[in-house]
């Protein structure tokens, strides 16, 4: 069985984690999913002190939690996703699988609000707005007013977080994330981004910048 054997290796290949999912799921995770080496380095920081409990937004069909909840079986993870397909995907192998730590809930990130967590995973759920090469499937769509709504939702809704939330993104902006939250650490040339909230609401500046967002929009606009 993939998820024993990864709870007692603590490392397993991606190919043979991706065996659990069906053609079409497993055709996705080299652009999509993060990979097992990438997710235990990640629930590694957010796991190391005490059980927690983590969300990941755009938890796709589940990978990151299935692999965190295998090696930290004390912690809980709760992925939501906007796609039912992957939501139910999600369920089944949890069923399937006896992960008794996961959870899956389909929602629009804009309808959550993120408090009530200890740690936070964002890996770039928003990129297939703004970049036709990162599809998902035929429900993708470019818009940049979304792109811009949905980095703002998640940039003031990190600013509500309490002091000691920890978060992780990956291929993801620093736009994203206000400043607020300390930079403790990165991995994988920079992708991976290890982050503490620890600064009082007086100390930072809860504006989002803007100019930013465009520059990142245009550059990818351009390259598309
Ligand atoms: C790059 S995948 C990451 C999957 C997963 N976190 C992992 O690392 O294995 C991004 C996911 O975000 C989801 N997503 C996109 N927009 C979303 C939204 N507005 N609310 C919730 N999920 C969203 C997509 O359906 C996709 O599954």
């Amino acid at each position: 069985m993939i998820i024993d054997k990864l709870r007692i290796q603590k490392n397993i290949s991606d190919e043979d984690f991706d065996a659990i999912y069906p053609f079409e799921i497993r055709e996705l995770s080299e652009r999509h999913w993060t990979s097992v080496f990438v997710s235990k380095t990640a629930s590694e920081f957010l796991c190391s002190e005490r059980p927690v409990k983590v969300l990941d937004i755009g938890s796709g069909a589940g990978k990151f939690c299935f692999v965190s909840a295998a090696l930290h079986p004390t912690s809980e993870f709760h992925g939501i996703d906007i796609r039912e397909n992957f939501i139910h995907i999600s369920n089944q192998l949890k069923e399937q699988y006896l992960i008794p730590n996961v959870s899956f809930f389909q929602q629009d990130v804009l309808q959550m609000d993120l408090s009530g967590y200890d740690g936070i995973y964002f890996f770039n759920s928003f990129q297939e707005k703004i970049d036709p090469t990162s599809s998902i499937d035929h429900t993708s769509q470019v818009s940049v007013e979304q792109y811009i709504e949905y980095t703002k939702h998640i940039f003031n809704e990190l600013n509500k977080v309490p002091r000691g939330t920890k978060l992780v993104t990956y291929f993801s902006e620093g736009f994203c994330v206000p400043n607020s939250f300390r930079l403790l650490a990165t991995h994988f040339d920079g992708e991976l981004k290890f982050y503490l909230k620890d600064l009082e609401p007086h100390e930072y500046n809860l504006l989002l910048n803007e100019q930013d967002i465009a520059d990142h929009i245009d550059k990818h606009t351009f390259l598309s």
